[in-house]
């Protein structure tokens, strides 16, 4: 168990990557702050899943686009477990619109949570590391889409790419205080983020054909990478984006 003794905070844990990044931080020892915005049972079942790992799990109701409820989330997560050591930036919207139709409320929707609760959130837990003194790990979940065009999502686009540049100015800002950061980019996960696709044969495998390794991504292969960066092993590492995405971003093929 690499994480024995450690809090972890994962934003967006009642469902998909989220919720599997906080059962498999449970089961390499850290207690959890379950967050969430909407789905209540889903944030229950991932604390009987953190218990069922043998770890504390906390429920913390938060809307990541309003930065009150975001210093909120930092404050009862330290109140009731006394601190947080990692900080998972997972929570994150898209909506999906051609650019001359994007309304300025979807807009503000995906770049305050993906992008605005980020640096928010981030910047409660440093203030809170810088009192009590102490380092800790910040690992963001952006996406592909922080490099790759995704046409149709150019909102989300924007804030995966802000997120990106976010993390390799903290990387450096945060370095001498011990702090580090990076990114996780999934590419096609099977979550509920991805519902409309999966529903959809035909599009399910024109994508799957773009997949080296020919298959949508499940949230523990992305869980997997985050308890790694989680961990001591990963002291060393700050300012990179680690790829999770069976190959999709490099891939790309004449007919
Ligand atoms: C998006 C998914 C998309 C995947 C691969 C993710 O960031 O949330 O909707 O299928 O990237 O393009």
């Amino acid at each position: 168990m690499k994480l024995e003794g450690k809090v972890a905070l994962v934003t967006g844990s009642s469902q998909g990557i989220g919720q599997a990044i906080a059962i498999r931080l449970a089961s390499e020892g850290a207690d959890i702050i379950i967050d969430y915005r909407s789905h209540t049972e889903g944030a229950e079942e991932t604390r009987s899943k953190v218990e069922a790992a043998g770890r504390k799990g906390l429920i913390v109701k938060a809307d990541l686009g309003v930065v009150n409820d975001v210093r909120q989330m930092i404050t009862e997560g330290v109140q009731h477990f006394g601190k947080i050591d990692i900080l998972v930036n997972n929570a994150g919207i898209e909506k999906n619109a051609s650019f001359w139709d994007v309304t300025e409320a979807d807009y503000d929707a995906v770049l305050n949570v993906n992008l605005k609760g980020v640096f928010f959130a981030t910047q409660a837990l440093v203030k809170h590391l810088m009192d009590t003194k102490r380092t800790g790990k910040i690992i963001n979940i952006s996406s592909v889409h922080e490099e790759l065009p995704f046409p149709h999502f150019t909102s989300y686009c924007a804030s995966k790419g802000g997120v990106k540049m976010m993390m390799r100015n903290l990387a450096v800002e945060l370095g001498p205080l011990g702090i580090t950061i990076n990114n996780v980019a999934p590419g096609a996960i099977e979550t509920p983020i991805n519902t409309k696709l999966l529903n959809d044969p035909e599009k399910l495998s024109a994508l799957k054909k773009n997949i080296p390794l020919s298959r949508l991504g499940q949230p523990e292969d992305v869980a997997a990478m985050v308890a790694f960066l989680a961990s001591s092993d990963a002291d060393y590492v700050t300012g990179t984006t680690f790829f999770v995405d069976g190959g999709l971003l490099w891939n790309y093929q004449e007919q």
